[in-house]
């Protein structure tokens, strides 16, 4: 299912929680929104979800347009949504099994096939031994589990999740993580990632939107978002990655100076000498003050924070070669 967008805006008094946005969320990808807190993430959700309707603009699924249904139109067309949340919203009263049954039991499903696709949905999350387990008893990566397990229970098309790994460790959030693309792959889902962390990104999307105060600020594949960083926002969420070893560091400092230029190599071109043939080849010093590798997938991306110093004329020149080697070099101020 593909979503289309068009000048969403959402005001809450004053605030502007949503502005003029609009995107083309393709189908069966995984899309992610990243922002800061209080960037009009979860707002801008409930309006793609038809949980809140826009003060102006249109959400399309597809051909057809949501966010004008009638209130039973509306109920229709959310059974084929899923959501799950930062905070699981599981119900402590039912159990693993009766949590997934919940939305099956709504849509007036069979007791006996319920009870299968209880099975099978617990099942394909990892979960099959514990149907009966008291929702206090699971781990926050099993709720989650469960969580998604019950997201799945009406066949969705859409996949939503906001917040989904926030209160997870990096392992489970990568646990968790492989799991949602398992799925999208398996289901053929359209699954809309909301986070403020670029390692959710890096290590699950395939498509990029940064959002800030309500506004779109720039979109791409991740692959571009990682080597071609348009906005100061971007940069800044680049720049505190970290790495996929726990506790290595992604960018290694070896100054405390900032360094004037950043260097951002996509995947093919880091494996060049480039360094090394440019300081001979324009009579430049390059002091590295810097650097480190981002893996997107099978792909890899590298990033040197370093000085060039020389005279004005060979410095310029040794940009514009930099450049023509699809090196984007940023200049830091
Ligand atoms: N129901 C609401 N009433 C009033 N203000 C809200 C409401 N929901 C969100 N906001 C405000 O809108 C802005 C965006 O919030 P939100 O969409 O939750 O951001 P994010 O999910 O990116 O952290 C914030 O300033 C928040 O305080
Ligand atoms: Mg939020």
């Amino acid at each position: 299912m593909k979503i289309t967008l068009k000048n969403l805006s959402r005001n809450y008094g004053s605030l502007h929680a949503v502005s003029d946005v609009s995107l083309e969320i393709p189908s069966n990808k995984i899309f992610g929104i990243i922002g800061r807190s209080g960037a009009g993430k979860s707002t801008l959700v409930r309006l793609i979800s038809l949980l809140e309707k826009p003060d102006k603009g249109e959400v399309w699924y597809d051909d057809k347009r949501v966010d004008s249904l009638s209130e039973k139109e509306l109920i229709q067309q959310r059974r084929h949504i899923g959501m799950i949340f930062q905070n699981f919203n599981l119900f402590s009263s039912r159990n693993a099994g009766q949590n997934v049954a919940y939305p099956m039991e709504i849509c007036g499903m069979d007791k006996e096939t319920i009870k299968k696709r209880v099975k099978e949905l617990l099942e394909l999350v990892d979960l099959g031994d514990r149907i009966d387990a008291p929702i206090s008893t699971l781990s926050g990566g099993q709720k989650q589990r469960v969580a998604i397990a019950r997201a799945l229970a009406c066949e969705p098309d859409i996949l939503f999740c906001d917040e989904a790994t926030s209160a997870l460790d990096p392992q489970t959030t990568r646990s968790i993580l492989e799991l949602i693309k398992e799925i999208q792959k398996k289901m053929n889902l359209t699954v809309v990632m909301i986070t403020h962390q670029m390692e959710v990104v890096r290590d699950s999307c395939d498509f990029v939107t940064v959002l800030s105060a309500g506004s779109v600020v720039e979109s791409g594949t991740v692959k571009e978002l990682f080597s071609k960083p348009k906005s100061e926002v971007t940069k800044d969420f680049l720049a505190h990655l970290t790495p996929i070893d726990a506790d290595k560091e992604s960018l290694i400092h070896w100054s405390k100076l900032p360094g004037r230029y950043t260097l951002r190599f996509a995947a093919g071109n880091t494996d060049s000498p480039i360094i090394s043939k440019l300081s001979r080849e324009f009579d430049v010093e390059i002091n590295i003050r810097g650097g480190g590798i981002q893996k997107v997938g099978a792909d890899e991306f590298g990033s040197l924070i370093c000085d060039i110093n020389g005279e004005e004329e060979a410095v310029r020149k040794a940009i514009a070669k930099l450049k023509r080697h699809r090196i984007t070099v940023e200049e830091n101020v």
